[in-house]
């Protein structure tokens, strides 16, 4: 019964995702901006936004990285005149994140979309979490993420045209031992979102927030150093995803106007049980989020369970 439910659902949603729903966003020739971009997820993002025809300013700090990454982006150019740019800027700086965008605007081109994939993870059980760390996480997840964002709202307002892209993380849904910081930091931008796709909607500028699963990325190894045990098995569950798969689903999804972006099973499920007030995007999404709630969230408690069974089992040991 529940194979059948499930085998519906399933086909409804693949079926509107294919018929119906074709209203695509176009991003050739426009300027795509991703914070970021000079590695992982925020550098696969910018490489297919290149071969979707867009031009491409990436940020990032340090410079080396960034000459590296437009060198690669820029092999996928594929129409004359197509630009690619790298800008070195600290996202958390306000004063510098003011100047240079208004740069980036003159140089290529009014901002059609942004897409924020600036940030990092550092772990830890919250007594061995420095203040240091605190604070740079909290600066860079999502003042890194607020300050680009607000620098390019106005406009888009003013053109009745945009995208935002905002990339949280699945522990933007559950707060996962070893990550409280973290977790915090990316829950904050779950909420700075759906306030901001409210504003946004009377304008014609979406906003996707991203929910990437664990993902083989340079940032991702640099977070495994600093992982707990706990943390380890607890998120090994969902497997590792590649950089490439995330970015393709982030644009699709950014394109088609989804709130959230998800990839792979959990990184859905999760999604659909924890969806709350979100808005929602699609018909397909609702009959999911109606029928499925209910069991997923007996799922949910089974996963959890098994979580706090990893936390006493490590205590233990
Ligand atoms: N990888 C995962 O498993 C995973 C899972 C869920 C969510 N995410 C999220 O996805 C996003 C990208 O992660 P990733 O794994 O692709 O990271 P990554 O490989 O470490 O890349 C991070 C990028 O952000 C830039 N950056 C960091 N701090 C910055 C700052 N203050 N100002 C400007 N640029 C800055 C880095 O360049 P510079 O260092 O040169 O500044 C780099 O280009 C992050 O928000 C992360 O939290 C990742």
């Amino acid at each position: 019964m529940f194979t059948l439910v499930f085998a519906v659902i399933a086909a409804i949603i693949l079926f509107e995702r294919t018929i119906f729903n074709r209203k695509y966003k176009s991003i050739r020739n426009k300027h795509v901006v991703v914070t970021g971009g000079s590695s992982g997820i925020g550098k696969c993002v910018a490489k297919l936004a290149v071969r979707y025809g867009a031009h491409v300013t990436i940020i990032g700090r340090d410079c080396k990285k960034l000459d590296t990454a437009v060198e690669e982006i820029q092999k996928g150019c594929y129409m004359v005149g197509q630009k690619v740019q790298g800008v070195s800027l600290d996202v958390c700086d306000y004063e510098l994140v003011k100047a240079e965008f208004s740069n980036l605007e003159e140089k290529v081109g009014p901002i059609y979309m942004l897409v924020n994939c600036a940030g990092l993870a550092i772990c830890g059980k919250l007594e061995n979490v420095s203040n240091e760390d605190i604070k740079t996480l909290l600066n860079t997840n999502f003042l890194g993420t607020v300050y680009p964002t607000k620098m390019v709202i106005t406009k888009m307002k003013e053109r009745k045209e945009g995208i935002v892209v905002i990339t949280a993380s699945q522990a933007a849904l559950v707060g996962i031992y070893g990550l409280s910081i973290y977790s915090a930091s990316k829950f904050a931008l779950r909420g700075f979102a759906e306030a901001l796709d409210m504003e946004m909607y009377p304008y014609n500028v979406s906003v996707t927030v991203a929910l990437p699963p664990d993902t083989d990325t340079p940032g991702f190894e640099m977070e495994n150093k600093t992982k707990p045990t706990e943390t380890t098995l607890i998120c090994g569950s969902g497997g590792i995803y590649k950089p490439e798969a995330v970015a393709q689903n982030l644009i699709e999804d950014a394109l088609r106007g989804s709130f959230f972006s998800t990839v792979g099973c959990e990184s859905y499920f999760t999604a659909l049980l924890c969806v709350g007030m979100t808005r929602c995007t699609s018909l397909g999404e609702l009959i999911a989020q109606v029928v499925l709630m209910g069991p997923l969230r007996v799922v949910g408690c089974i996963f959890l369970e098994y979580f706090y069974a990893i936390i006493r089992k490590c205590l233990y040991d």
